[in-house]
């Protein structure tokens, strides 16, 4: 059990750390729960929200499951969505996905177990649709079909509706030299935001 006491130990020596530096940094978090960014990834574990983007604790508040899915029948996804709209007030939503995702490349090796066939359902859909591109391809596919997933949600057009500025963005992560692409694929309440940046080109791989 020496792996899991470990992770106990490096916990108090990390909340040693943060008081030491920021201090009243718990205390302060302790009443308040404003993060702006609300973080849809993969469940990787080298794909942690916030170590990737620098932000404290309260900073973004994360959902994270197999291969980043914005389904509108996953109950869990759907009560963050609503909590972090209606209650947290979020201004961004980012859907982060990454390269070499190992569940993409199972749908594309058609080597899914069990319930994953079916929780990647719209994955092998659209590599169908796709005409089964390569894997870096699929997951940069894979993210903005669920930037689109989420801009037809209802709960998002609902508050679009009401004229809240909400941004969905959708982001892919390079696990190899640790670097975030941005897919340009920005989306807000007016149709036009969309071009946020006119070309975006893949950066190379080392
Ligand atoms: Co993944």
């Amino acid at each position: 059990m020496k792996e899991i006491s470990k992770l106990l130990d490096n916990n108090k020596t990390w909340a040693q750390n943060v008081e030491k530096n920021i201090p009243g940094f718990f205390r302060k978090l302790e009443n308040q729960h404003k993060p702006k960014f609300l973080w849809i990834g993969c469940s990787d574990s080298r794909v942690p929200a916030d170590q990737l983007i620098g932000v404290m604790p309260g900073e973004v508040f994360v959902h994270r499951n197999i291969s980043n899915q914005v389904i509108n029948t996953d109950i869990n996804l759907m009560c963050v969505l609503q909590y972090a709209i209606d209650v947290l007030k979020v201004k961004h939503i980012i859907v982060c996905g990454h390269y070499g995702c190992g569940g993409i490349e199972a749908v594309m090796k058609d080597q899914t177990p069990g319930l994953l066939a079916h929780w990647l359902e719209n994955v092998h859909d659209l590599m169908e649709r796709k005409g089964k591109p390569n894997l870096d391809d699929m997951c940069e596919l894979n993210v903005k079909l669920q930037v689109r997933n989420l801009a037809l949600n209802s709960l998002v057009r609902k508050a679009w509706e009401r004229g809240r500025n909400l941004y969905l963005h959708g982001w892919i992560y390079s696990i190899s030299n640790g670097l975030i692409h941005d897919l340009c694929i920005t989306r807000g309440r007016e149709e036009h935001d969309e071009a946020r940046c006119a070309a975006a080109q893949r950066p190379a791989q080392p």
